[in-house]
């Protein structure tokens, strides 16, 4: 089939419009994407028809709020291909879902004199929870690096793994220089040394295809609000044998079977790390998010942004004066780049102005900026509503800076 990039463009309603006075180009995916009108139809027809709290009524609209949630689940569970329903486990995003991990995992398992792999183009995210945990356990962080082009060293990785190592968390795709880590590859290596791994997934579920089973990750976590869902939705994913073995994170309501004074016996999985009422609106959108992904095809979608991805190189790089950050093989549809003798933060400004919206900054990863002896870049990421014309946009907004700065 076709894609029909003006009907997925209609699809979204925040697209068509105007900021000071020129047509909106949103090239800021990667910090958050925008929402179909199934997404926001989605939404606001729970708070319609059918609102009520999750797992706790036997009135009608309980009842059906509950079907809904755990409907949801059961279609992330079919997107991300899990192998249990159970293993799918609600959080508020990625970064909660990592520190679920951190503290649960970390624990059960992590002590005095151990290790914990990380790499160099890690998000904060997925660097301080693992500091918090080190400092307390008296642990160790050990980091992969990446090379000029921001691709990680493998051969260093095989190096930093021993049975010191607990744990090793990834970013399946760096959300500054696009990198899609081999992360496949990664985890094999670790379960080689029976090493568990998680992964980052909050840059990838939207732009390629993902399947733990296949992966054989031990956890995969990723937002809800970057896959064209709702904000303050994710997931965490774990296998079974993690999530018995873990201790809960949050505790209180839902995520028990019996309080006594004297004893909770904890609720069994998924709901033993669901305390509290849980988004259970967020999870519906995320659902419906998830099913306009699958309506479109990931592999149309990975097939469109490997196009913008390709253009957008090839025009940035006629500019004389502009360096891209970040040029892995295999990468995902976000340009990192600095232009000569121009602070990104008056780019991204003006950019603005000309109805470019580009996150500018360090991109919650300092240690790639200081690999780089750089304080930030700008950032233009694609999503699958993004088109070539746009990129032109960019393209003249650039040369028009260029031009004022010289
Ligand atoms: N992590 C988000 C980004 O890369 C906010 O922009």
């Amino acid at each position: 089939m076709a894609y029909d990039i003006q009907k997925i463009r209609a699809d979204f309603p925040i697209l068509h419009q105007n900021v000071y006075g020129k047509p909106l180009v949103y090239f800021d995916n990667g910090a958050t994407s925008q929402k179909p009108q199934s997404v926001i139809d989605a939404i606001s027809k729970v708070y319609k028809e059918i609102n009520s709290n999750i797992h706790r009524g036997v009135h009608y609209l309980s009842t059906r709020t509950t079907d809904k949630y755990e409907n949801a689940r059961k279609i992330v569970k079919e997107f991300i291909n899990a192998g249990h329903f159970h293993e799918v486990i609600f959080t508020s995003g990625t970064t909660a879902s990592i520190n679920s991990v951190m503290y649960s995992f970390g624990e059960k398992f992590v002590n005095k004199g151990d290790e914990i792999i990380i790499s160099a183009m890690e998000h904060h995210s997925n660097i301080v929870p693992w500091q918090i945990l080190c400092e307390r356990k008296g642990a160790k962080l050990q980091i992969i690096p990446f090379n000029e082009n921001g691709e990680l060293l493998l051969n260093e990785y095989e190096k930093l793994l021993s049975e010191k190592t607990k744990l090793v968390a990834i970013n399946h795709v760096s959300n500054t220089l696009g990198t899609i880590n081999p992360v496949k590859e990664i985890i094999k290596i670790a379960h080689r040394n029976d090493v568990p791994v998680l992964v980052d997934g909050a840059q990838a579920v939207h732009h390629t295809k993902v399947d733990v089973q296949d992966l054989d990750a031990d956890f995969y976590a990723f937002s809800g609000h970057k896959a064209y869902g709702p904000t303050g939705i994710g997931v965490l994913y774990g296998k079974e044998k993690w999530l018995e073995a873990m201790p809960p994170f949050l505790s209180g309501g839902d995520m028990i079977k019996t309080v006594t004074f004297e004893k909770t016996v904890y609720n069994d999985l998924p709901f033993k790390f669901e305390a509290g009422t849980a988004n259970f609106v967020g999870a519906i959108g995320l659902a419906e998010a998830l099913k306009y992904i699958t309506s479109v095809g990931t592999e149309n979608i990975s097939l469109h942004e490997a196009g913008l991805l390709e253009y957008g190189t090839k025009k940035l790089e006629e500019i004389a004066d502009l360096k891209i950050y970040g040029n892995a093989r295999n990468k995902a549809s976000a340009i990192s780049f600095l232009l000569k003798n121009i602070h990104h933060s008056d780019v991204g400004i003006i950019l603005d102005k000309l109805g470019v919206a580009v996150r500018t900054g360090n991109h919650c990863t300092q240690p790639i900026m200081d690999k780089f002896d750089i304080s930030g870049t700008v950032r233009a990421s694609f999503a699958m509503y993004n088109t070539k014309e746009e990129i032109d946009v960019l393209f003249d907004g650039l040369k028009k800076i260029i031009e004022m700065f010289s």
